[in-house]
């Protein structure tokens, strides 16, 4: 028996005035070492199951555990130091460069300069990064090398669990591809135990040892990808994983998970989409606008423009 890394016990969440649970009454367990990828559609509760292990949201009932402890009875500061968090928007802080980014939480446990020093050396080689980026600032770097970067800096104080949440769904098909294998490369090598956060199947099926598939805040099913393809549990990861529907596909993905940044002020006649939109629905106001708009402005609850959907992301999710 593999030693157990991540517990989850009866946990819920609902979310204040939700009529129903993001998370329902989930029981799992993930193994030491294993690299667990976690596949539904947008809005299933997959990122409230991510940030219940580092607390970013409280569970509404049960218990998370980690190596045996409950994440409740340890200090805030060093339960989040403690585990490597990768997301896709955030990313690096602008105004440092690389090596100050990587460097942010060792910086943090006050490490002499020359082990820092060490590290980011390590870390950059480790990612497959030249160490003459240590110097860059993350604008003169391609979202694919940022990502590494990411990644780097999750690893610096050699966390043993990585929490990632679609951290290469903005990143063209090609490097995305190379980046799931190093990835995987570092995770065996390393040793790391990764829960994964995608909507990509092939992403869930091709970089999970595991993979949970969820529905609606329940987990259907929880297997190895080989079993999961070949023994569907349920009607609904049947269809989910034998889709090759293009529709079916957009249809998983919210505008604001996968928008690049606005560079420019959006001309008036550009056709507008809520971050909660699916990609569905942007394919189809562009399509609408038939040519006279190179995008679809992405705007948050309260009207403002966050970001843009070109045929670019559309075919990164809808192509394979
Ligand atoms: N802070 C929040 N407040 C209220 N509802 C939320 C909050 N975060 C997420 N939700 C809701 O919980 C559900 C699951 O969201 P999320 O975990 O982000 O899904 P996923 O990551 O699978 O797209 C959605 O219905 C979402 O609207
Ligand atoms: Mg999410």
């Amino acid at each position: 028996m593999s030693k157990s890394a991540i517990v989850f016990d009866g946990v819920s969440k609902t979310f204040p005035k939700a009529s129903k649970p993001s998370v329902n009454e989930t029981s799992l367990v993930i193994d030491q070492g294993s690299f667990v990828t976690i596949l539904g559609a947008s809005g299933c509760g997959k990122t409230t199951l991510l940030k219940m292990v580092n607390r970013i949201i409280e569970p509404t009932s049960g218990t998370i555990s980690i190596f045996g402890k409950d994440i409740r009875q340890q200090p805030l500061t060093e339960l989040r130091r403690s585990i490597g968090y990768v997301i896709q928007q955030i990313g690096l802080f602008p105004h440092m460069t690389i090596e100050q980014n990587i460097a942010a939480v060792p910086h943090i446990l006050g490490w002499e300069r020359s082990r820092v020093d060490a590290r980011v050396k390590e870390l950059l080689e480790l990612v497959h990064l030249p160490e003459s980026f240590r110097d860059r600032y993350p604008r003169q770097l391609s979202g694919g090398q940022q990502q590494r970067v990411g990644i780097a800096r999750a690893m610096a104080g050699d966390p043993a669990v990585l929490l990632m949440d679609e951290p290469f769904g903005a990143i063209d098909a090609i490097t995305r591809a190379k980046l799931q294998d190093d990835l995987k490369g570092i995770q065996k090598q390393l040793g790391k135990t990764i829960l994964f956060v995608t909507h990509d199947i092939d992403e869930a099926l091709k970089l999970g040892d595991r993979m949970i598939v969820m529905n609606e805040g329940t987990i259907q099913q929880y297997d190895k990808p080989l079993v999961i393809l070949d023994n569907p549990a349920n009607e609904f990861v049947s269809r989910l994983v034998q889709s090759d529907d293009l529709f079916q596909r957009l249809q998983l993905v919210r505008t604001g998970d996968s928008m690049e940044p606005l560079t420019e002020d959006a001309p008036e006649g550009y056709p507008r989409i809520t971050f909660d939109s699916s990609l569905k629905e942007a394919l189809q106001l562009l399509l609408k606008h038939n040519g006279r708009s190179p995008y679809v402005v992405v705007v948050d609850g309260d009207g403002q423009e966050v970001g843009k959907i070109t045929m670019n992301e559309l075919s990164l999710v809808g192509g394979r």
